[in-house]
Formats: structure tokens, C-alpha cells, sequence
């Protein structure tokens, strides 16, 4: 039984704390951050926090404590806390949906009977396809799985399997499938054999069109190329989807449709039946240890007092740069190869979650919410980016992300990358003086380092849910839905009327595109 928000309406730039906060940026704008330290010798101390594996240094802000006490206020100003309460509590603060907002209960040991059923269906599943047990119809055993999903059901398996790639499993391939464009699956298609492959088809809704064309064409594929008339009924083709009927209604047999339920919200989905591609990559008890990670970071973020706790103060750092400094975007630049897909899921958990101009009650906000999230790894991205972070007249505040002990590279190697990391962060703090203006950088430049012991399913979870967490701290501040994505729906829409040539509701400039392309 779902409850409604029960908090009453609140604007944040009616607060006291944020009347403070405007008045503290007009004086720390000049500020040097590296003034703050040579004021204070315990601010690296006072300025980082290690929570469960992750230790988390936010020293390199322009935030000095008269900021962080003010960002604190504005915290216990809002709404923040009721609605943490209120969304573990399983209310409906999902209000254009009218849903609860429950994935964190996908990783806690007291969840739901539901959930622990289908999460025990998939590790079986999952136990049989990884020892071999599970054959296709021709008795072989399955060495390639094809995830077929987009979005949430697809950004957190691929980027979960990519990072925790040490612990996959010796015989078995995954690929992901996401883009509609026909080249990828097609050239995928290619290299597979129809007698080995496992699909996986994704989709929260079973309704989403490039998923549903990717699936048809990988049921023409393999019944091509086995002759099997109906490939969905055969065990190389599973359904996941919080709409088991839509499954059954294309020919999934049951017993196939593994099933989630409609408060896991697409971006927020890995947890659930939706990371069956990562159960299946680093198998059940790895899997538990993923969400365990998480559960455990769900637990820091339910009891830390607010100046310990770090998603707390990670969102307040944003809100600080976004609100009150005028920053815009946000950089996401792991100095591991395999969190390389880390950025496109942080955008997407980020960008449509925050990415909203309408508070919960309907009025349009006077502020700003969401940033641009954007990102690569590093060392590469000082190859591409870091010259604008440097000298560029943007000032882009950096989550630099960093493992401390990584059994698959070597010594050299990664000492050399993370004294990589952790120069570009005192470079963009210290900057450089020169005589020639070409050669000057201004430095003050904010940056967050985040340090994982190690990548592994544990860290790897609590990681994550520290990120989802951050999020939730700046949707509830600037009291906006961070579960709703409606404004993905038009250009759904008008896709479909461009496929459909309506074009008396289309623009010249688009029409002309129809011709031109000979859609
Ligand atoms: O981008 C819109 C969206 O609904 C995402 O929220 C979701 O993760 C993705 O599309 C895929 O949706 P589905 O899992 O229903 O196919």
C-alpha cells in the first residue's frame, strides 16, 4: 500500500539557508581554495570521509565552513530527510506516477517476499546457464548472451559487467545490444551461432521501440538460422520487464519472463531482475555482493548525521556549484579503463532523474536543477578535454574516481595512473603563473576524489548507490520528481510521426529532412 508525499509545499530560495548561501558566494568567489588549507590544517581531515570501502576527499572545494554549515541549513531547511524517510518507507513520492520508490529494497535483506522470490528465479536460472545445465535445442550449452535493452536496461548491466569484468565467467560472452541502428545487431548477428546464444530481452515496459525491433530481429535471425518457428518459446530467449503479460503476449513462455516490479524505476533497475546479465557475468554469490555493497551505503545515507553523511554532503557540493556559483556541467573521470562506461551511466542516472523545470506541486522553478553530466576515464580524457578544464573560461567542477589496488594491471602501470589522477587534481587546484598568457592556468579549479580499496562487486555497489543517493539529495532539495522521465515521451511521439509521414504537424526544416533522406 502505497502513502502519498505527505510534505508540504517548499521552495528552497525561500529559505533562510539559501538567502545565506547567495550572500556567502558574493564573498568566497575570490576565494583561493588553497588559502582554506593554509587557514586550516585539519581541512583535509574535515574535508573527506571514509564510509564502507570508499573514502571520498571533497577538500578541493571553494567551500570553506561557513559554506558547509549554510549548505548543512539548507538541507535541514527542506524537505530532504522527510522524504529519504518517506521513499524507504515505500511512499508514493513518485507523484506524477503515483509510485513508490522502493530499488533500495531490492538489495536489503528484508525485502520484500516478492522480490526475494524472483531474485532466487533468476539466481537459478543464472546457476544453470553459467554450469552448463542449461541447453538450447540442439542440447548445447549456452556460450554467448545478448542483453537487448536501452537506458536503464541496458547502461547499468553493460557498465556493471565492464567494471567487474575480473570476475566474469571464463566461458560465457556477453554483448549488449541497445541502438536501433541495424548495423550493430546486425554485425553482432554475424559472429554468433544460434545453438550457443542466450538473448535477453530487457524492457521495464515492453514497449520501447528499439528494443522491440532489435528482439524481432534476433527472432528472424535465429528462426533463419535454425528453422525453430517460434524461437521465443525455445530457452534461448528470456524476457525481463515489469509487464509480464506484454512478454507473454509476443510468445515468451512463462517460465522465461523473469519480472520486476513497477517502483524500480528504469535508471534504478540494475538491482533488479534487470542485472540478470551480471548475475549470469559474475555469477549469484557476486551478485549478493553487489547489492550487499549497496544495501550498505543505503544504510550509511537512512542513519549518518547530515555533516557525515556523504551523500549528503556530495549533493550539497552540487548544489553549491550549481546554484550559488553558476557552474553548469559536472565531469565523471575514472582513472580505471573498466569503469569506462561509468559516465554514461551516471548521465543517465543524473540527467533523468534531475533534468526537470517543474516542482513537485507543478510551478515552473526560478532556479536552477539538474547539470550536464558528461565524462571519460583518464588518463585519456588529458588527451581530449582537460586543456578546456585548465585554461577554458568554464569553470567544471571534476569526480575524479580512483582504485587503490588493482590485481589486473601491474605496479608501474598503475602507480603511473594514479599520480596521473591525483596531479590533475592539484593542477587544477594549484594552476600556474607565466610570465606568457598562453602558458597561465588559473587553477582554483574544484575537484572531488574518490578513492574504491578496490573494484569489486561490493565496492562496486556502494559506489553506485552512493551516486543514486547524491541524486536523490538535489531532487528533494530543489523539490522536483527525480523518478519521473515524461519528457522523454515527445519525441517518442514524434518520431513515430516522422516514420508515418504526418506532416502537417512537422516544421519546414524537418520536412525537408524527411525529403532528403527518403525516410
Ligand atoms: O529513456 C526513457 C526510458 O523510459 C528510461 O527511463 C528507461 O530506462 C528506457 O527508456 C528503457 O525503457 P524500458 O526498460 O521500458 O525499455
Amino acid at each position: 500500500m502505497t502513502r502519498h508525499n505527505t510534505v508540504p509545499y517548499y521552495d528552497p530560495t525561500k529559505t533562510d539557508a539559501w538567502s545565506a548561501l547567495l550572500q556567502l558566494a558574493r564573498q568566497v568567489r575570490k576565494d583561493r581554495i588553497s588559502d582554506y588549507f593554509d587557514r586550516d590544517s585539519l581541512r583535509v581531515e574535515n574535508y573527506s570521509i571514509s564510509v564502507e570501502g570508499i573514502h571520498v576527499d571533497f577538500s578541493k572545494h571553494q567551500i570553506c565552513d561557513d559554506v558547509l554549515n549554510s549548505l548543512i541549513d539548507l538541507a535541514t531547511e527542506s524537505p530532504l530527510i522527510e522524504r529519504r524517510d518517506a521513499m524507504f518507507r515505500g511512499d508514493a513520492i513518485n507523484t506524477t506516477q503515483d509510485r513508490a520508490v522502493m530499488h533500495t529494497s531490492l538489495r536489503s535483506p528484508d525485502a520484500p517476499p516478492d522480490v526475494q522470490r524472483e531474485l532466487e528465479r533468476m539466481k537459478a536460472l543464472c546457476r544453470q546457464v553459467r554450469s552448463g545445465e542449461w541447453t538450447g535445442f540442439s542440447h548445447q550449452r549456452i556460450t554467448d548472451v545478448v542483453n537487448i535493452g536501452i537506458g536503464g536496461s541496458d547502461l547499468g548491466p553493460k557498465m556493471v559487467c565492464t567494471a567487474l569484468s575480473e570476475f566474469a565467467h571464463p566461458e560465457l560472452n556477453f554483448h549488449f545490444i541497445s541502438n536501433v541502428d541495424g548495423a550493430s545487431i546486425r554485425s553482432l548477428l554475424q559472429q554468433l551461432e544460434p545453438e550457443s546464444t542466450l538473448f535477453i530481452i530487457a524492457s521495464k515496459s515492453f514497449t520501447t521501440m528499439e528494443t522491440m525491433l532489435n528482439s524481432e530481429t534476433a527472432v528472424s535471425w535465429f528462426r533463419e538460422n535454425t528453422g525453430l518457428e517460434d524461437p521465443l518459446q525455445s530457452r534461448h530467449f528470456i524476457a525481463v520487464t515489469s509487464a509480464p503479460d506484454k512478454a507473454l503476449a509476443q510468445g515468451i513462455s512463462e517460465q522465461q519472463i523473469l519480472t520486476f516490479q513497477d517502483w524500480t524505476g528504469g535508471r534504478y533497475s540494475l538491482w533488479s531482475a534487470i542485472g540478470v546479465s551480471i548475475c549470469l557475468c559474475i555469477g549469484p554469490d557476486r551478485f549478493d555482493e553487489l547489492l550487499a555493497g549497496a544495501h550498505a551505503m543505503d544504510q550509511h545515507f537512512r542513519t549518518a548525521r547530515l555533516r557525515e553523511n556523504l551523500p549528503v554532503l556530495l549533493g550539497l557540493t552540487g548544489i553549491w556549484h550549481y546554484n550559488f556559483l553558476g557552474l553548469e556541467s559536472t565531469a565523471i573521470v575514472p582513472y580505471c579503463e573498466r569503469l569506462v562506461m561509468l559516465p554514461a551511466f551516471l548521465q543517465q542516472l543524473d540527467m533523468e532523474s534531475n533534468g526537470k523545470r517543474t516542482t513537485l506541486e507543478g510551478h515552473i522553478v526560478n532556479y536552477h536543477t539538474g547539470p550536464v553530466v558528461w565524462g571519460q576515464t583518464g588518463t585519456n580524457g588529458q588527451h581530449a578535454f582537460f586543456q578546456l578544464l585548465h585554461q577554458g573560461t568554464r569553470t567544471v567542477p571534476i569526480d575524479f574516481i580512483g582504485v587503490i589496488k588493482d590485481s589486473l594491471s601491474d605496479d608501474r602501470h598503475h602507480r603511473v595512473l594514479l599520480a596521473n589522477m591525483i596531479a590533475q587534481s592539484a593542477a587544477l587546484l594549484a594552476g600556474e603563473n607565466s610570465e606568457n598568457p598562453h602558458r597561465q592556468c588559473p587553477g582554483n579549479r574544484p575537484s572531488t576524489t574518490i578513492l574504491l580499496e578496490e573494484l569489486n562487486p561490493w565496492n562496486l555497489g556502494t559506489l553506485l548507490a552512493l551516486n543514486e543517493h547524491k541524486v536523490f539529495c538535489q531532487g528533494a532539495i530543489w523539490n522536483i520528481n527525480s523518478f519521473d522521465q515524461w519528457g522523454v515521451e515527445l519525441g517518442k511521439r514524434l518520431a513515430g510521426n516522422v516514420l508515418e509521414k504526418m506532416t502537417d504537424q512537422l516544421d519546414p526544416s524537418t520536412l525537408s529532412l524527411i525529403e532528403k533522406t527518403g525516410l
